[in-house]
């Protein structure tokens, strides 16, 4: 061969290993509407800045025929690339090949990016796509899961791992996944499932379609299992790199800077009117995020699951925030089992990556009921005061109306660490709501006055945020339209905060 033949050859090598699994199959995905492997790289990378590996690695069964079945690549695309300019790495499944199943050497592969990812400390993206183990190669294929495993654990808190799960995926690939940070489904293409509806008809009789048992508005919605829902790929895509910009690249560095020309100290009359004068009327605390963060900018996470909380990111003053907020639309903002857990995993994601903690509250506290007992409420919302209290990172409060009962406690009030703790004069801040304990204190009054009077001085005395002032629980009482003011001057005077919790090997949240 001379040099032009070699590299000749070396074209039609790399030609092959970009069509995967043939025309054919790329032509019957396309069909169905979705992207192959690379263009969804293409897509979520910053233009031209992927680089491929492995792009010759075979696989070495021989069984079932397999020796005749070789495909440079064996099915996954891995390689680094930058998304806004920073370093990431990547693995996409090609469902062209194999089913985008998992062998023992496209394992490999991950394990390599992976393995990266932790020494250059820069975040990793999968892009999901896969029947799960290769079947053909029995315990291979195990293992290379389970090596996954251990990885996708031992990076968890120290780089960002995040999960976009676009095609069917079973088995093996949705363990991956469950593990990492963020997963986003996209709707109508994406599945995601231990086993299929068809082993489920034959274990335990259910008939189930394949969308409801693990579509991703079941995942969002009805399991928790997902955080984010897109409504195609291109979508997805994005969500993805926008989801990167609120993120560092590992646990030693702060999430990226972004300059805003919001104004700082914007105040805003509209935010006094937000909070309803009677304290019974819901209200959207989302309209007080998008109020106070830059730009009006709240990327939420889970927004279809435990919707009586909210979580997700945003800017103050360029930098970057969690928020968790009680939100009173729903359920009247209580806590329960399904938005302590929520919470919880995303507190302990932002106190793991350096992003500060604003906690908006208006919780009347925890949902009453044989369910939510049963269930393991105490456990599951011990869950979410071990996260705040366990937390390193700026923690600050704004308590809009209600801090009632253990509540009170739970979310991020002072005694567990909060830094720095505002109310509106609006806030009511009291062991329980004023009819409740009316009824405990004083079993025997049944006097229509005599009860009214009881209750408008249990009203006057704790339906407000001064006796915690009193004692210095709450730092400063604050009007609504000053609040993006007051919540950046918090932030920046926390930014040198520096704690560290007692030295042990981990602790032992009640999971
Ligand atoms: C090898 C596989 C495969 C697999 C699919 N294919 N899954 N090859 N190993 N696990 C191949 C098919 O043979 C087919 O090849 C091509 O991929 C497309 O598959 P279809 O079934 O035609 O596609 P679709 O109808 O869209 O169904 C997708 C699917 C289904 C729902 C993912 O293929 C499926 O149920 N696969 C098996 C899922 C599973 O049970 N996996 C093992 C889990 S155990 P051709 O040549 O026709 O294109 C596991 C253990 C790990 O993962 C446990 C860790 C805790």
């Amino acid at each position: 061969m001379n040099l032009q033949d070699k590299f000749n050859d070396f074209e039609r090598r790399n030609k092959e290993a970009e069509l995967g699994g043939g025309i054919a199959r790329i032509e019957k995905r396309k069909n169905q509407g979705l992207l192959t492997a690379r263009e969804r790289i293409e897509l979520l990378l910053d233009a031209g800045t992927f680089v491929e590996m492995d792009k010759f690695v075979v696989h070495k069964t021989t069984d079932f025929g397999m020796e005749d079945q070789k495909i440079p690549g064996d099915g996954f695309i891995t390689g680094y690339g930058k998304i806004d300019g920073r370093l990431v790495y990547v693995f996409s499944q090609d469902f062209t090949v194999f089913g985008g199943s998992l062998s023992r050497t496209n394992a490999n592969k991950v394990i390599k990016v992976m393995d990266l990812a932790m020494k250059m400390g820069a975040p990793i993206i999968g892009l999901n796509d896969s029947g799960g183990a290769r079947i053909q190669e029995g315990v291979e294929s195990l293992a290379g899961y389970a090596d996954i495993f251990y990885r996708n654990v031992m990076s968890s808190g120290v780089i960002p791992q995040i999960s976009a799960i676009l095609g069917p995926c079973a088995g093996g690939a949705v363990y991956s996944p469950a593990i990492t940070d963020f997963i986003l489904m996209t709707k109508n293409t994406s599945y995601m499932f231990v086993t299929g509806p068809d082993v489920i008809k034959t274990v335990t009789h259910e008939e189930v379609t394949k969308d409801e048992l693990g579509g991703a508005m079941t995942h969002n919605s009805k399991s928790g299992v997902a955080h984010l829902m897109a409504d195609n790929e291109e979508q997805a895509i994005m969500m993805l790199r926008e989801l990167m910009s609120f993120l560092p690249s590992n646990n030693m560095e702060d999430a990226p800077f972004k300059p805003t020309t919001d104004p700082t100290d914007r105040i805003d009359e509209k935010m006094d009117k937000i909070v309803p004068e009677d304290p019974n009327k819901p209200y959207d605390i989302k309209d007080i995020i998008s109020n106070i963060v830059d730009d009006e900018i709240f990327f939420e996470i889970q927004p279809y699951y435990a919707q009586n909380i909210v979580i997700g990111f945003g800017r103050m003053g360029g930098q970057s925030v969690g928020f968790v907020a009680n939100q009173p639309n729903f359920l009247a903002g209580v806590l329960d089992i399904n938005s302590s857990i929520k919470a919880a995993r995303f507190v302990r994601f932002c106190d793991a990556f350096n992003i500060p903690l604003i906690v908006l509250e208006d919780v009347p506290g925890f949902l009453p009921g044989t369910t939510q007992e049963f269930g393991g409420i105490i456990k599951h919302g011990a869950k979410l005061l071990y996260a705040f209290a366990e937390a390193t990172v700026p923690k600050i409060t704004l308590i809009t109306r209600k801090a009632y009962g253990g509540a009170y406690d739970v979310m991020n009030s002072k005694h567990i660490g909060a830094d720095y703790n505002f109310a509106y004069p609006t806030a009511e801040i009291a062991v329980m709501g004023v009819e409740g304990a009316v009824k405990i204190l004083y079993r025997n009054v049944s006097a229509p006055e005599e009860l009214k009077k009881i209750q408008d001085d249990y009203k006057q005395k704790f339906a407000n945020p001064y006796k915690a002032a009193e004692v210095g629980y709450i730092d400063e009482i604050i009007y609504p339209r000053e609040s993006r003011k007051k919540l950046i001057e918090a932030l920046r005077m926390t930014r040198t905060k520096n704690i560290k919790n007692p030295n042990k090997k981990h602790g032992n949240i009640p999971l």
